[in-house]
């Protein structure tokens, strides 16, 4: 399947199992349950559960035993992007050319909606194991934990949000990307590669690799779109960082020198894979992917 066809293809798979996973919008208490699908359905590029079916084809596992830990990735990112646009945090009003949940419902319920996806993701987890054995299962959850939590995302949140008005050293700033969407992004590969009947070490050091460069590429990349896309193509304000001083690559180190670092981490993650051979085509292609996308 071409690259193009692969990915319409777990967009649709990954939205009908969202879909099915997530509380039908007229189950009491109908309101949460509505802006929960609000905030996950229709929208988003579902980068994270491409990530989790490409390393996960490395495992053998079929695109079924994928499907429910590639929605429990999304799940928590979406629940990460609700608090994010809250106005206590970025305070954002579109996300996914739509109002975000709080301007469309209530701040307390964009509260709640991010508090039931980030435990819908366990429970999905639970329900639906993406490995073939229990401690191969615990390990995934054990992955998604450690990325959504303080040493994780919510982490990298907490620096994200000490950063702004601040200057910040290159180390600090990596330090700030690597835990605020680096983390998830690398559970994603590693929780594919966790799946199924897992991959060998020398295979899982080597993905390893490649979703620290990944993880840290997707934000880099975030940063240049932020600076140079516009609203409309971004579907959320362009603009943003700048306008709330936040540190990014771009202000730290300008628009083509973090183009550049972009490239060299493009070309480091997929020198890691280099061992994999034709294995590893997928995984190449979503990183070009990754650092060529228009939003
Ligand atoms: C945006 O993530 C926020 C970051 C963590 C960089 P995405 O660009 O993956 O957002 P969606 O899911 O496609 O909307
Ligand atoms: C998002 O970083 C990191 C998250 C954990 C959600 P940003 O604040 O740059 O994401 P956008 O630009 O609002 O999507
Ligand atoms: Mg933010
Ligand atoms: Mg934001
Ligand atoms: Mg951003």
């Amino acid at each position: 399947m071409k690259f193009s066809d692969w990915l319409t293809y777990i967009q649709q798979r990954t939205e009908a199992v969202l879909e099915a996973t997530l509380p039908a919008a007229g189950v009491a208490p109908d309101r949460l349950h509505e802006a929960m699908r609000y905030a996950v359905l229709g929208g988003g590029k579902r980068m994270r559960a491409l990530l989790v079916h490409a390393s996960g084809s490395l495992t053998h596992a079929r695109p079924e035993q994928l499907d429910h830990a590639a929605c429990a990735v999304e799940l928590i990112h979406a629940y990460s992007l609700v608090h994010d646009d809250m106005p206590c945090m970025d305070d954002d009003k579109l996300r996914r050319g739509k109002p975000t949940v709080h301007v469309e419902y209530d701040e307390a319920t964009a509260l709640l909606v991010g508090d039931a996806l980030q435990t819908l993701a366990f429970q999905v987890l639970a329900e639906s194991p993406a490995s073939t054995t229990a401690s191969g299962e615990l390990e995934v959850i054990r992955l998604l934990a450690e990325a959504a939590g303080s040493r994780g995302m919510a982490g990298g949140q907490a620096i994200d949000i000490a950063a702004a008005g601040r200057e910040l050293t290159r180390e600090e700033l990596e330090t700030m990307h690597v835990h605020k969407t680096g983390a998830l992004v690398r559970a994603a590969i590693l929780i594919g590669a966790r799946s199924g009947e897992g991959v060998s070490e020398e295979r899982r050091r080597r993905l390893d690799q490649y979703a620290k460069r990944i993880g840290l590429l997707y934000q880099v990349v975030d940063d240049i779109l932020d600076a140079e896309a516009d609203t409309a193509t971004l579907g959320k304000t362009a603009g943003k960082d700048a306008a709330q001083n936040k540190p990014t690559y771009v202000s730290v180190m300008g628009a083509s020198e973090a183009r550049r670092f972009a490239e060299d981490l493009l070309a480091e993650a997929i020198d890691t894979l280099a061992p994999l051979g034709g294995r590893g085509a997928r995984l190449r292609e979503v990183a070009e992917f990754i650092a060529h996308r228009a939003f």
